[in-house]
């Protein structure tokens, strides 16, 4: 193994530019030159690339964003798509492929791989830490946190006025970074894609909450929890509540990673060198029980995280 390519794909994630300065500085002094495809997968269709040195990668660690850029390259999704990155890579002499990214950019990350039989290391960065296989990825902890400050602050102000507020975190598909914010920030109802929920029972809580003395609150609710103005509008109509909405966006995927971000990065960044260089086809640095293992990309890439029922039980129980 001579030649490595990175990219970092998909939605970014606080702590993209630690992993890729672990990956450099693991690299290089192994012998190996790396390349780094700009603006992901669109960057290697287009054959777009910079040389990455051990120097160029100082200073990257606290910075959020990403230094190579990101993109949702809709053409990876044809067999078009798959077979110019085949060729790109192979037209690189490129011999191992790392990739910084969610289980969208894995998806394609396994067709390349089975295309051209190109090792591929995935590195996984989501805020939404929606990624099978693995306890954590790099940028959640960051997210979490980042939507906790916002909250702490939505509360103070819930509390003066005696209002309710709906807050929206991200997630589109599910529901993790609500679930953990939801239950650090003392969330009186959470709302996620996971565990069906019906409005009537929503607002029975919240008077509730207002009958034993509680004049405000906080509902965090995921993106794929449903439509946030409509819950609002419920709300405001069923509990005698005024209620405010704040949507906290893309607040949550910028911003310098927190230290458990950074570390995750350093980790899985180094490990992902060793995985190619032990010979490994197609796998994901993954944390389990704490330790950094390989878990086959493809499983990452399809089957479906499971929800922590216990910890959802958990936060409902101790905000009532
Ligand atoms: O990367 C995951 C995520 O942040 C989701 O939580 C969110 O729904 C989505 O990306 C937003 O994507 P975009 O930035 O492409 O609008």
């Amino acid at each position: 193994m001579k030649l490595i390519a990175v990219a970092t794909t998909g939605g970014d994630a606080p702590g993209m530019n630690a992993a890729l300065r672990a990956i450099v500085k693991a690299a290089i002094p192994r012998g190996l030159r790396v390349i780094g495809f700009e603006r992901g997968y669109a960057g290697l269709l287009a054959n777009d690339f910079v040389f990455l040195d051990d120097v160029l990668v100082d200073g990257l660690m606290h910075l959020g964003g990403t230094y190579l850029k990101s993109s949702r390259a809709e053409a990876m999704k044809t067999e078009d798509g798959i077979s110019r990155a085949v060729d790109v890579l192979e037209g690189n002499g490129v011999d191992g492929f790392i990739v910084i990214g969610g289980n969208g950019s894995f998806r394609a990350a396994c067709e390349i791989q089975e295309a051209s039989g190109i090792p591929i290391i995935g590195v996984p960065a989501s805020i939404d830490n929606d990624i099978a296989g693995t306890e954590t990825t790099i940028g959640f902890d960051t997210a979490v946190n980042t939507a906790l400050e916002a909250i702490d602050k939505i509360r103070d102000t819930a509390t003066s006025h005696e209002r309710v507020f709906v807050v929206e975190v991200m997630g589109r598909n599910r529901g993790f970074i609500a679930l953990e914010v939801g239950l650090a920030a003392g969330a009186e109802v959470i709302l996620v894609p996971e565990v069906e929920y019906d409005i009537e029972e929503v607002c029975e809580r919240l008077k509730g909450i207002s009958r034993r003395g509680k004049r405000s609150g906080v509902v965090v609710m995921a993106e794929g929890a449903g439509d946030c103005m409509r819950v609002k509008g419920a709300l405001e109509e069923r509990t005698g509540f005024e209620v405010r909405l704040a949507r906290l966006g893309h607040i949550q995927r910028g911003g310098r990673p927190t230290a458990r971000s950074r570390l995750l990065a350093c980790e899985m960044g180094a490990a992902s060198v060793k995985f190619l260089l032990e010979g490994r086809k197609r796998d994901m640095t993954a944390v389990q029980a704490g330790r950094i293992v390989p878990v086959d990309l493809k499983y990452a890439s399809t089957v479906e995280k499971p929800f922590d029922r216990r910890l959802y039980d958990l936060a409902m129980a101790l905000s009532s």
